[in-house]
């Protein structure tokens, strides 16, 4: 079997991972977040939403966020923009503080679309179609998630030739690049190797992530299917914070920490330093007062006090 030599993780949890958190979480401690992944080594960070308040009133300070880090050549930092109006406020500010790159979020599922941003999978493109354009224009790359690619919440199983159109919609309005998301973690290697191959079908593979949520827990091996096909860009969340609000049981992406043990054991580099991350999953577990959500980072606490 012949794996990626070099993964590259983005972390979303500064973003999918706090954008649920019922409590707000201060600017400042998204913005400490954000600072010790950039120093353990993450490459790329989805740090922020430019959604609305009223819908998800977690990511209401994504200007102050987006304002207050301190930037790291070499590292992509990337926001949620879901319209135009999502673009403007994230391009308002002086150049230095626009996001490297944007994402624009589809599904593969007519009810999700509705619940999550209250509209219609075509509908969606036509919003995404202006924000793509704008975005190219000023060379900031452009990612699409598509959401519910193996199970809705609300239509159940979702039909790989469901993902392959939204790939093909989202490529036609020249997004460079998709994620595969299973956002409610129901997928199981089979069905996600599934997703994954329709979406290239539209995609090259060094344009194709996973984004695994955990919930059932069958992220990893997800991913492991994945780097057996080649793909080797994965979002994760550190601490394995997160959910989506409009995804209710789904917990949060697969952790970070948990995906870099796995790729170290298999001698995959990913420019990580895991005993950083793992302070990094720390910090934010402790100011949210709770345990990491991550086996590899539990384990090698333990191991630390002992
Ligand atoms: P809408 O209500 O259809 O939009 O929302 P609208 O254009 O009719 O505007 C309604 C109000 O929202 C207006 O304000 C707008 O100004 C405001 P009002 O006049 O009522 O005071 N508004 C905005 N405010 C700030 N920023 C904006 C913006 N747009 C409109 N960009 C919208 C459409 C998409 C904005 C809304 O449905 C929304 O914000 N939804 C939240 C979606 C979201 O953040 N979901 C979670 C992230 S996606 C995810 O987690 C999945 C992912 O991880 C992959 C996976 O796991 O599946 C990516
Ligand atoms: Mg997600």
């Amino acid at each position: 079997m012949k794996y990626p030599s070099r993964v590259k993780l983005v972390d979303v949890g500064p973003r999918d991972g706090l954008q649920n958190e019922k409590s707000p979480v201060p600017a400042a401690v998204k913005i400490e977040l954000v600072h010790r992944l950039q120093d353990a080594g993450l490459r790329e960070i989805e740090v922020t939403s430019f959604v609305s308040p009223k819908w998800v009133p977690q990511m209401a300070d994504a200007a102050e966020v987006m304002a207050g880090i301190q930037r790291k050549p070499g590292v992509r930092y990337s926001v949620l923009t879901p319209n135009m109006k999502g673009f403007e406020a994230a391009v308002s500010p002086p150049r230095e503080l626009w996001p490297d790159e944007i994402v624009v979020f589809a599904a593969a599922s007519e009810a999700f679309s509705q619940r999550n941003i209250n509209c219609s999978i075509a509908e969606s493109i036509e919003r995404f179609q202006p924000v793509v354009e704008a975005a190219r224009a000023n060379n900031i790359h452009v990612r699409g998630a598509i959401s519910c690619t193996v199970g809705c919440p609300y239509e159940g199983d979702i039909a790989p030739g469901r993902v392959e159109m939204v790939a093909r919609l989202l490529k036609g309005i020249g997004v460079q690049h998709i994620g595969i998301a299973d956002t409610i973690g129901v997928g199981t290697p089979l069905k996600v190797q599934r997703a994954m191959e329709a979406g290239l079908k539209h995609f090259d593979i060094n344009d194709v992530s996973g984004h695994f949520h955990d919930t059932y827990g069958q992220a990893l091996s997800n991913t492991l299917v994945c780097l057996e096909m080649g793909v080797w860009q994965f979002d994760t969340s550190s601490a394995g914070l997160g959910g989506c609000p409009y995804a209710k049981g789904a917990t949060g992406n697969v952790a970070t920490e948990d995906v870099v043990y796995l790729l170290q054991g298999m001698g995959i580099e990913t420019g990580i330093d895991l005993d950083k991350l793992i302070d990094a999953g720390k910090f934010i577990s402790d100011y949210l007062e709770r345990k990491p959500n991550s086996r590899a980072a539990t384990a090698l606490l333990n191991k630390r006090m002992n």
